[in-house]
């Protein structure tokens, strides 16, 4: 069972007892991360999910629970999956889908651990992520880590009813390597 401290953040795998609070997340028509819809629709699939995914490297199902530490509350989630079929990258996706939690720096937090983590357990050189151009929360997020906007997927994404673009973000480890320590 792996666990990653962070200051504010404690990331830990999902209990069972959360299922139905990260349905009502998924249920979220605000929540706008896209796999969330294309996932699960019971709580039983969403058990299958979260069970499978350590032997499937492209589950989009949650990966790891974000705690707040001072409290112990469960905030959001995170996953990561390989998400091309012959390239070697894996993609980001996160969620602090407790909305009174969000703009706190958690969720930079968290995406910060995981990357961390994933460049220290596995061989890959590029994490990426591929956000909603109009997400302006999640694009800074990334941004401010030192993820490179690499480019746009137009209207690759059908979301309220309508397409839109897609920003591709991606650190290669060196840059991660590299990174100033932020203030
Ligand atoms: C996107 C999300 C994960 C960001 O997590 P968070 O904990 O709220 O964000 P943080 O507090 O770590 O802030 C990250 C950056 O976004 C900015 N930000 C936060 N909320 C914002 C908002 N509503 N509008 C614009 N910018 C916002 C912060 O100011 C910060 O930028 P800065 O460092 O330049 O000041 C969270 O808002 C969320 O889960 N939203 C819904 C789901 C989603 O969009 N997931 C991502 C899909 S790709």
């Amino acid at each position: 069972m792996t666990v990653l401290e962070g200051t504010a953040v404690r990331l830990r795998p999902l209990r069972p007892a959360e299922y139905p609070t990260v349905m009502a997340w998924y249920q979220d028509p605000e929540a706008v991360a896209p796999h969330d819809r294309y996932l699960v629709d019971t709580l039983e699939g969403l058990a299958r999910a979260v069970e499978s995914a350590e032997g499937d490297p492209g589950s989009v199902a949650p990966r790891f629970a974000i705690e707040r530490r001072t409290d112990g509350t469960l905030v959001g989630l995170l996953g990561y999956y390989r998400a091309h079929p012959v390239l070697e990258y894996l993609d980001l996706w996160y969620l602090i889908g407790d909305r009174t939690a969000r703009g706190q720096g958690l969720g930079r937090e968290a995406v910060e651990r995981l990357v961390d983590h994933l460049f220290r357990t596995t061989s890959v050189e590029r994490i990426g992520a591929a956000i909603d151009a109009q997400n302006e929360a999640s694009c800074r997020l990334v941004d401010r880590l030192g993820f490179r906007l690499e480019g746009t997927l137009r209207s690759a994404l059908f979301h309220h009813g309508r397409w839109h673009d897609v920003r591709v973000y991606g650190v290669t480890r060196p840059e991660w390597d590299g990174r100033a320590p932020r203030a």
